[in-house]
């Protein structure tokens, strides 16, 4: 396995792969790999001739004030996880590489960005889809593979794969949690061990909603309320939003249909984090 730091290296690897007809899938992630970066590794890996992972904390997708400084960084470590899950290259540039000064494009969506994570952090899917797609014209994947923890940014990708017209097979990957629960999450470090605990109340009030759709409850505003009410009982929890939307276009719906998806953001001390679930129904 090698790291690879240019981009110009990147792509000379990439064009030598399919020179050869190879397919090539990507994982993008912001390192501090753990097991739901993995699961992405293994669904490429079983899908694709050659695999590269980005490993890179990409600047431009946080706001003044988040916890780009603090993002927790060791290449070593994920670089030696890469391995173990059979990736070809781990890409990791700097983000002079990425965005030189004279940088100047972006990738703006119109209203798939306004609401959910992306009214609580203005510009973040700016970010997201300017280095994604950069990523993109860099490693030219057949397949790229992303986790449904981040639901809105999976349903952002997807819409502008498709707007775009690029040229590469956006797969979902099921969320991967913690025995008791919690979503993996890098900011999971960030936890101290009574955060940790109490933590915990976000995948109990994602089981409570989950309960109560399978019970037959369609109402998105008993939904938020019975929600609610379970992460209230978290003197440590404070919430950022809960919201039932439209899996496809993220606009709050009164009364679930054939899909939605229930999302939240949840303050546990001073950490954000999120958890979701998608209602689909026959499934
Ligand atoms: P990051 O938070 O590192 O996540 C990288 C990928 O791993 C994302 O597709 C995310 O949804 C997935 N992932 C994270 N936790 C997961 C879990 N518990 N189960 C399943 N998948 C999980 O998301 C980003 O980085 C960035 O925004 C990025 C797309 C790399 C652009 O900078």
């Amino acid at each position: 396995m090698e790291i690879v730091e240019t981009v110009c290296a990147m792509k000379a690897q990439v064009a030598a792969w399919k020179a050869e007809g190879l397919t090539v899938g990507l994982v993008p992630t912001m390192g501090s790999l753990h097991a739901g970066h993995e699961s992405l590794m293994d669904a490429a890996r079983a899908a694709c001739d050659r695999v590269v992972v980005s490993v890179f904390v990409n600047p431009i997708q946080f706001g003044p004030g988040e916890d780009f400084d603090a993002y927790p960084r060791d290449i070593e470590r994920d670089g030696a996880i890469a391995a173990a899950h059979g990736v070809d290259v781990v890409f990791h540039p700097t983000a002079e590489e990425m965005y030189p000064p004279a940088h100047n494009t972006y990738v703006v969506m119109e209203t798939l960005t306004d609401a959910l994570c992306g009214a609580s952090r203005p510009g973040h899917f700016r970010g997201v889809c300017t280095v994604v797609t950069k990523l993109f014209n860099i490693v030219r994947p057949d397949q790229a593979f992303f986790g449904q923890k981040d639901a809105q940014q999976l349903a952002i990708i997807k819409r502008m794969v498709a707007d775009l017209n690029m040229n590469v097979t956006v797969v979902g990957c099921p969320i991967v949690r913690e025995e008791d629960g919690l979503a993996k999450s890098s900011r999971n470090a960030y936890l101290s061990p009574e955060e940790r605990q109490a933590a915990l109340v976000l995948s109990r009030a994602i089981r409570a909603g989950e309960a109560a759709v399978a019970a037959g409850e369609r109402d998105g505003t008993t939904l938020r309320r019975l929600m609610t009410a379970v992460i209230e009982e978290e003197p440590l929890a404070r919430i950022d939003y809960i919201e039932v939307v439209d899996g496809l276009t993220m606009r709050p719906v009164e009364a679930i249909g054939e899909t939605a998806l229930v999302a939240m953001a949840v303050y546990i001390g001073r950490t954000r984090l999120i958890d979701n679930f998608l209602y689909e129904a026959g499934e």
